[in-house]
């Protein structure tokens, strides 16, 4: 792993988990009183969010640390009903790695997964709600259809309120989460939830990899959605680079 940007002296050394750690640890100084949001996405060099509905074939093992180290530094993942439906989504594992730090940072042992949906058509028994160390929320707005909201109900799952219609209303997302103590907060997309909360404004920072592949097709980009009416500025803060991907850090201005 090499940091590219701001520069330092080349090291092509693999990096410890550690290392990697301490690179994304979320900032102490969070402006927001709902605290931070941090997405996390691969794309392939042409743009592609996923090949064949999988981001997996995007994705090469430098991306895999990191996909893991951000999880392991996170209060919350958050992520979009499809993602979890075309994924077949897992709770997030126990790592021994990490135990200490998040012990030290005041966290559970795992990250919560929350699963935003507005259509609840959720397959509660996956291992995802079945089987989590911790337990998986879902995230839907309050006219969610009642059948889900019972079939939620039935399978013991914790459903969380966040907006006055069916969809979620990216600004209470937060609120929501970090009032329940979930201010370290990553969202794993997928396109449509990122491109939403994005044009909202409330992902305060973008985790962004380049895949050195091409698919071509017609995937999304990693953000999609109606166009905002005027491109907002990132500022990028970091790039580290293994085996040719490249692992962009932007915050929001
Ligand atoms: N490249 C990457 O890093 C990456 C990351 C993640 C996923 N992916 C890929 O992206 C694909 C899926 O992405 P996608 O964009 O189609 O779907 P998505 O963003 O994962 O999920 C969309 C769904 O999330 C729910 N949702 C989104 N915004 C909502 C809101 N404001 N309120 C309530 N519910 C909301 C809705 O669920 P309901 O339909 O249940 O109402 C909606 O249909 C998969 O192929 C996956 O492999 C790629």
């Amino acid at each position: 792993m090499r940091r590219l940007f701001p520069e330092s002296a080349g090291d092509d050394r693999e990096w410890e988990l550690s290392e990697l750690a301490d690179a994304y640890a979320y900032p102490e100084d969070q402006p927001s009183g709902d605290g931070w949001l941090r997405a996390n996405m691969v794309s392939s060099a042409d743009g592609a969010a996923h090949h064949g509905g999988r981001s997996k074939p995007l994705s090469g093992p430098a991306d895999m640390r990191i996909f893991g180290v951000l999880r392991a530094l996170a209060d919350v993942v958050i992520v979009g009903a499809e993602t979890v439906r075309e994924e077949r989504y897992r709770p997030a594992r126990r790592r021994a790695q990490f135990a200490e730090r998040r012990l030290a940072a005041g966290q559970t042992t795992v990250p919560a997964i929350a699963v935003v949906s507005a259509s609840l058509h959720l397959d509660f028994g996956l291992p995802l709600f079945t089987e989590p160390v911790v337990p998986t929320l879902v995230i839907t707005g309050a006219r969610a259809p009642r059948a889900g909201l019972a079939a939620a109900a039935a399978a013991g799952v914790e459903v969380v309120t966040a907006g006055e219609e069916a969809m979620v209303a990216p600004e209470r997302l937060k609120s929501a989460l970090a009032a329940r103590g979930h201010r370290r907060m990553l969202t794993e997309g997928g396109p449509r939830l990122l491109g939403l909360l994005a044009s909202a404004g409330v992902v305060d920072e973008l985790c962004l990899t380049v895949s050195p592949r091409v698919t071509v097709g017609t995937a999304p980009r990693v953000m999609s959605g109606p166009e905002v009416a005027d491109p907002s500025d990132l500022v990028l803060t970091d790039v580290l680079e293994e085996s040719g991907f490249l692992f962009n850090r932007y915050r929001r201005v």
